[in-house]
């Protein structure tokens, strides 16, 4: 039933104020305990489409409103003083956001036009997509390049040396007797070759190494963690589970690179004595974590930073559907810990 009491203040509320109320740009209207309509301005009218004058008095579960927003009414009923709720549907003409405040039995409504304000949202979103999506296409061509750069280095400029090599040592075996300087030069020559090949070797591996395609992502990881030892000196903890399964080359490719700057940065500020690394495949995804023991930082400074390192990691990995943690505190030491499925 419909409750004329709630009427009776109406009558003493200046109708000039009504007036205001309906000159706002806000929706905003009145429901009995039972739902009935006892005030609605016409704001709230024009977005839940209804006419103003016949609505009064009716049950507002009667009319055809969007159902968003009949179970938003029923929630805002369940008691709580005070929610608010963005409802965007098809059937509405704009983004909505509706506010309850819950007063005696009353339930008074704001309804707000927020479609600006999601247009914005949304611009937004997308250009973060695009600027993503950017940054992941580059990646990848780097990515290229850098493999096709370290397999000619590797091919051409090795095999030529060897090449070299290879006429040096005939000259030597063939032209017999040469004069013994000229024999010392030569040697010393295929020395210099022999490290020359050594640096080429390594130039070509640091740009790609070729384990990570000729033997899969765990040797490359086990040979990355033995390069880090014979470097720095701290020792690496290596344990695995599971067994390898094929995976996706650029997702192959970013862990390793993951992996790669997270032991660079141990090596730069950790100050430990070792290195845990622990890598389990699952039937559905691979996790890595590498733990140092080292003096650890505290996590607030990589929101006010300008180095990019650790951004770039959890960039690298959440940009390809993966997850990326760093937990650290000061004589904690640090650990990430990566999840790709
Ligand atoms: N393993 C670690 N041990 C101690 N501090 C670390 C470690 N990794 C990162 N940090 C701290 O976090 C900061 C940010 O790391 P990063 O973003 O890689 O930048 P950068 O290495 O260029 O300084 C570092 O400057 C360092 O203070
Ligand atoms: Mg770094």
């Amino acid at each position: 039933m419909f409750e004329e009491k709630y009427f009776k203040n109406n009558e003493n509320v200046p109708l000039k104020i009504l007036m205001l109320l309906d000159g706002i740009s806000d929706g905003f209207f009145v429901l009995d305990p039972d739902d009935h309509v006892v005030f609605i301005n016409e704001k709230a009218a024009e977005f839940l489409v209804l006419d103003k004058q016949e609505i009064i008095g009716t049950n507002l579960n009667e009319q055809s409103i969007n159902q968003n927003i009949k179970n938003f009414i029923a929630k805002a009923r369940t008691g709580s003083l005070r929610i608010v709720e963005e409802i965007g549907e098809d059937s509405l003409s704009s983004w909505l956001e509706l506010e309850a405040i819950y007063y005696e039995g009353l339930l008074g409504l704001v309804v707000r036009d927020i479609s600006e304000r999601k247009e914005a949202q949304n611009e937004q979103k997308n250009s973060y997509e695009s600027i993503r999506n950017l940054n992941t296409h580059m990646q990848l061509a780097r990515e290229d390049e850098r493999a096709s750069l370290a397999r000619e280095i590797h091919d051409q400029l090795g095999q030529r040396l060897t090449g070299f090599k290879m006429e040096i040592d005939y000259i030597l075996r063939k032209s017999q007797p040469l004069e013994s300087f000229v024999t010392e030069k030569l040697r010393n020559v295929i020395k210099q070759i022999d490290r020359t090949i050594g640096t080429v070797r390594n130039i070509s591996r640091n740009l790609r190494p070729g384990i990570l395609d000729d033997f899969g992502l765990l040797a490359a990881l086990e040979w990355q963690a033995d390069e880090f030892t014979k470097t720095s000196g701290i020792p690496v903890f290596f344990q695995y589970l599971g067994e390898e399964r094929k995976m996706d080359n650029q997702k192959v490719t970013a862990i390793f690179r993951v992996y790669q700057e997270s032991l660079t940065n141990i090596m730069r500020h950790a100050k430990c004595t070792h290195v845990n690394v622990m890598v389990s495949f699952g039937s559905k995804r691979i996790v890595l974590e590498v733990a140092d023991n080292g003096q650890g930082f505290d996590p607030e400074i990589l929101k006010n930073q300008k180095s990019l390192g650790v951004f770039g990691m959890k960039e690298r990995i959440e940009s390809i559907g993966g997850r990326f943690e760093i937990e650290s505190g000061i004589g904690k030491g640090t650990k990430i810990k990566l999840e790709m499925p």
